[in-house]
């Protein structure tokens, strides 16, 4: 297949340009060369490359930063999307939308489903759904997939900035009360392609499976890197006060995937421990 890949500079898109090169014609376009909020480069790229498969991957990712710079955070998600949603569906291209848990405000306190309301706590969250809402009202077919709690080898994310603090410090305080699905790109990535290659249009969460508070996946990292002396201290997050405001919950059930009978993601611990034996390497991440 021809798959063409925005935001593939992310960590998600280094993931897909890994899994897919193998097997398929990729066109991974990064930020600098292409820029979704560009309408006009949007469609000349597009009618250009002549992609069978695009896979929405750019956004911008900044949840605190977004509440100052909304119109920024509703330029590249919003209409950034309905910007890749129309030039897909002017190619006949089948669409894969990349979504968040954060479009959810985590009042509940049992796992949600596809069929839940959302009502996002933020602005990046309020992005994200009206970008889902672009694609749904444009494509005729599309791959709409909430995940959360990403983390990669190329980007900064949750354990990369923990083994960074670990190397700095011999006790750190992690947020003991919000509740999620880490999730590796690298698995997200694998799962993507082999949904890419079906006809089962539709709303998906796709995370790793199980779930933990951001405090237990930080005992995580450091009893899979044996790192004994670091103490954790769990803290409300009351006391990490941030410019977004978090959902406390945002564990998914992935109803979506059983019903398709697609494959389910492995466990978090597992893709955890994966991801940091054999795929992370700490001597390149320096000491700063
Ligand atoms: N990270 C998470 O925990 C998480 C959780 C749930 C869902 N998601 C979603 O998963 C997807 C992938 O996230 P990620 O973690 O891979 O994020 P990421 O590492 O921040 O990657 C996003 C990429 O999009 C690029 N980008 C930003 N603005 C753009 C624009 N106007 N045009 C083209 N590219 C642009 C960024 O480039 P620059 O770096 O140069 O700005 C970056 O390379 C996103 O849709 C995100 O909303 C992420």
């Amino acid at each position: 297949m021809k798959v063409l890949i925005t935001g593939a500079g992310g960590q998600l898109g280094y993931d897909l340009i890994r899994v897919l090169s193998g097997s398929h014609q990729v066109i991974a376009m990064t930020r600098a060369e292409l820029d979704v909020a560009d309408e006009a480069a949007v469609n000349t790229t597009f009618r250009q490359m002549k992609p069978q498969v695009v896979i929405h991957a750019a956004a911008y990712t900044n949840v605190d930063l977004a509440e100052q710079e909304s119109d920024n955070a509703y330029t590249i998600n919003s209409i950034g999307t309905r910007n890749v949603a129309m030039a897909a569906e002017e190619l006949g291209a089948k669409l894969v939308h990349i979504s968040t848990d954060y479009v959810f405000d985590g009042s509940k306190r049992t796992p949600y489903t596809e069929t839940d309301r959302p009502n996002p706590l933020g602005v990046y969250g309020n992005s994200k759904l009206h970008a889902e809402k672009f694609v749904e009202l444009i494509s005729g077919q599309y791959f709409i997939l909430r995940t959360s709690w990403l983390y990669g080898k190329n980007g900064s994310n949750f354990v990369t900035k923990m083994i960074s603090l670990g190397q700095q410090k011999e006790e750190l305080s992690v947020v003991a009360d919000q509740f999620g699905s880490p999730t590796y790109t690298l698995d997200l990535a694998r799962f993507i392609e082999h949904l890419m290659l079906t006809d089962r249009y539709g709303l998906y969460h796709v995370s790793n499976r199980g779930y933990c508070s951001r405090y237990a996946f930080a005992q995580a990292i450091f009893q899979a890197l044996k790192w004994n002396h670091i103490r954790l201290v769990p803290i409300s997050s009351s006391g990490f006060p941030a410019a977004a405001q978090r959902p406390e919950y945002s564990v998914f059930d992935d109803t979506a995937i059983r019903l398709n009978q697609l494959p389910r993601l492995r466990n978090w611990k597992d893709a955890l421990n994966d991801f940091l034996h054999n795929d992370y390497v700490l001597e390149d991440k320096g000491d700063d």
